[in-house]
Order: C-alpha cells, then structure tokens, then sequence
C-alpha cells in the first residue's frame, strides 16, 4: 500500500509574512522552487515548474487570482494547479501554514507500507 504523506518545511524568508495580495514571491524550500501567492488574504504555494513546458514562473505574475507564466501566459488557480481554460496539466500545489514563528510547507512524501509495517 503506498501512503501519501507531507513534511512540513520551513520557509525561510522574511517576505512571506509581509507578501501583499496578488504578489508573487519564489523561495527555495528544502531542494524545491516554490512561488508564493497572497491571494484574498490567504498565502498559496505552487511548485516553480509550469506543466507547459518546465519553465520557471521567474518573472510571472498574479491576474485575478491566477498565476500567470510569463512565457505563455497561461494562467493557474493556485489553489488547485490546474489551468483556467483546462488545457495542460496542473501545476502541483501545496498546502500552507502560517504560524507564529514561520511559514511552513506540507512537501508531500511517499512511503510504502505493509500491514502497518513502514518498509521505507
Ligand atoms: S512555459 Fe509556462 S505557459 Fe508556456
């Protein structure tokens, strides 16, 4: 049986906190690119990979709540990762949490068990 599971990363950057709604902010958390968003009030997390063609977000921006990528401009709902006209793939989304001390991402691992016994 193979579980889905999250580890929660720190996010280690002073902008998040302060980050104003509809701006983006990308921070590298644990080994990955992640594009912040603050949108109505709530900070969203998206995977800095756009499903269209691999390319970064660097230099995208926020259009009534969708990420946008600056090569195509294909817009994201960042609480879903998929595409506002349904084309392409989602981008991977992940869940947030602000707390007192930091931001933290749920980065999602795998692991595969058997009858409760973790095998790795
Ligand atoms: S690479 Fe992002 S829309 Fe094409």
């Amino acid at each position: 049986m193979i579980i889905q599971a999250i580890r929660w990363k720190r996010a280690e950057d002073e902008r998040l906190s302060v980050l104003k709604n509809g701006a983006i902010a990308r921070v590298v958390v644990g080994k990955r690119s992640i594009v912040f968003v603050r949108v109505d009030g709530v900070l969203r997390a998206l995977l800095d990979i756009c499903p269209h063609q691999g390319r970064s977000f660097e230099g995208g921006w926020c259009d009534e709540g969708y990420i946008v990528c600056p090569f195509h401009r294909m817009h994201f709902d960042p609480v879903t990762g998929e595409n506002k006209f349904g084309a392409t793939s989602k981008v991977q989304v992940f869940p947030v949490e602000e707390r007192e001390s930091a931001v933290y991402v749920g980065i999602p691992y795998s692991t595969i068990s058997l009858f409760g016994r973790k095998l790795w």
